[in-house]
């Protein structure tokens, strides 16, 4: 598996298996045939995602058998209800616990707004750079080898660098051709913070309901055909072709499969210049649904 070098001095492996949507009764099923069967080296997982404990008791059956522990490359995020530094070695502890590990490779902020504890959507008086203090900790007692965040934007980084003493490894956004953010990714690029993409399929399933479907998109199908691949297999392969580390969710053994299956071809420059056209900064995700608050303006 082809791996990027972070900032902090540990390699990630370029794709991993997202798991945000798995319920918790296919979770450990898809982990394990993700890691034992598919050859995947890299997890992607969050609190909030409510399948960590599943997803522990099937890593813990892996170990020794089909993979090593050091073998695979591990992230996890920190909810905004424990952005207060003195919830924030708890949230992670609970999280090694519920991910049966003694450390994370990456934990991650999970977004650039704290909220008060067990109060989802209730904004707390907790700045980023007290987290990240915290979190900062956690790194030097060696509970995460790396940590970053997710979902920040030019602004909050701009304003993490003046202070941080461990600079973010990662910074983990939406990305794919119809949101391709290519400013935030360069800048994130330059700034030496690596940048992996979530969505990288366009949340297949969530775009189904209404709005454009990135895998029907007639460019994206006849690139696909062209390399005698499908469409997810082109957003896979672009997403890496830009240096970018890209998480697809999947619960089905082929798509998992299909997923990893995308490093034998190589764009032409006139298929990236296809798909780059694409862009519509058409975001799925977007918390002012959820919280109320215009988190992106
Ligand atoms: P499923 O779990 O049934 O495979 P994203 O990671 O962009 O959010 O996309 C995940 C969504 O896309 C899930 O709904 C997943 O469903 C679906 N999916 C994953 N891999 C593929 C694929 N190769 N082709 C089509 N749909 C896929």
């Amino acid at each position: 598996m082809r791996e990027k070098q972070l900032n902090s001095s540990h390699a990630i492996p370029v794709l991993g298996l997202g798991t945000w949507k798995l319920r918790p009764a296919e979770a450990g099923a898809a982990v394990a045939y993700a890691l034992a069967q598919a050859g995947y080296r890299h997890v992607d997982c969050a609190s909030i995602y409510e399948n960590q404990a599943e997803i522990g008791a099937a890593l813990e059956g892996l170990w020794g058998q089909a993979v090593k522990r050091e073998q695979v490359f591990i992230t996890s995020k920190l909810w905004n209800t424990d952005y207060r530094p003195e919830r924030v070695e708890r949230a992670c502890r609970q999280t090694l616990a519920e991910l049966r590990l003694e450390y994370l490779d990456l934990y991650l902020m999970h977004w650039g707004i704290a909220f008060k504890p067990g109060r989802e959507g209730i904004t707390d008086a907790v700045s980023i750079r007290e987290t990240w203090t915290a979190l900062e900790e956690l790194a030097q007692k060696g509970l995460a080898k790396s940590i970053g965040v997710a979902n920040f934007t030019t602004m909050m980084l701009v304003d993490l660098l003046t202070y941080a003493k461990i600079k973010p490894a990662v910074n983990q956004i939406e990305l794919h051709p119809y949101n391709a953010q290519a400013e935030l990714v360069a800048w994130c690029q330059d700034e030496g913070i690596a940048v992996t993409a979530y969505s990288p399929l366009g949340s297949w399933r969530m775009a189904r309901k209404q709005g454009p479907k990135l895998l029907d998109d007639p460019i994206i199908k006849a690139i696909a055909e062209k390399h005698k691949k499908t469409a997810a297999q082109i957003c896979l392969n672009w997403a890496i072709d830009r240096g970018t580390i890209a998480i697809p969710k999947s619960a089905n053994p082929e798509r998992i499969r299909e997923n990893i299956d995308v490093f034998d071809f190589e764009l032409t420059d006139e298929d990236r210049g296809a798909i780059n056209s694409l862009n519509r900064n058409y975001r799925l995700v977007n918390p002012i649904g959820w919280w109320g608050i215009p988190y992106f303006g």
